[in-house]
């Protein structure tokens, strides 16, 4: 389930808004100038399909998408549960931690969840906007904007990163532990 929750900056507990309508998510962003955007999910092109599936499956929707030719690389990134092998927990807590800081971007952070989900949360002005992606969202977060994200605790995802430049994914971290005091993904969805 998509869901939008707006808190304050200075404290988690004051909820502004909280609200799983796609359209009211999307309202609600576009008053930030942020792009989000609702794709039908592809029949068999979920957790299970293959990366290059995935990319050719989406093929159309990404044309339109890059019909400016800014996106140079366009790829998919993924984490699934591997219960079977004894590493994954510790591969999946360090890939989650990676991005739980708070950081900026000098290009537009572009992501379609073909499967699973993840939280980006948008540091704003006095606010900060979780924004819980599912399959079948796309969210752009402007250059320059304070932000993390939180994969959770049993990562499990499939997205489509477009990149303008090969190290565009580089991140410029502020140093605030902000992300310390708000609720994770788990800890969202559950509420
Ligand atoms: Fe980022």
């Amino acid at each position: 389930m998509t869901l939008l929750q707006v808190m304050a900056d200075s404290d988690a507990a004051d909820v502004r808004l909280r609200t799983d309508n796609p359209t009211q998510i999307g309202a609600e962003l576009a008053k930030h100038d942020i792009v989000f955007d609702r794709w039908p999910t592809l029949p068999g092109l979920g957790a299970s399909a293959p990366t290059e599936g995935i990319l050719a499956g989406y093929d159309d929707r990404i044309a339109e998408l890059n019909a400016d030719g800014r996106y140079q690389v366009i790829d998919v990134a993924r984490l699934h549960p591997d219960d079977a092998d004894p590493r994954w927990p510790a591969l999946a807590s360090a890939a989650r931690e990676k991005f739980r800081s708070e950081h900026r971007h000098a290009e537009d952070e572009v992501r379609f969840f073909a499967a699973g989900r993840g939280c980006f949360y948008l540091h704003l002005d006095h606010d900060v906007v979780a924004v819980v992606c599912t399959a079948g969202d796309l969210l752009s977060v402007p250059a320059g904007t304070r932000h993390w994200f939180d994969m959770g605790e049993r990562p499990d995802f499939v997205a489509i990163r477009f990149f303008e430049q090969q190290d565009g994914w580089i991140g410029d971290f502020t140093g605030d532990p902000i992300g310390e005091r708000f609720p994770t993904l788990d800890e969202l969805v559950a509420a």
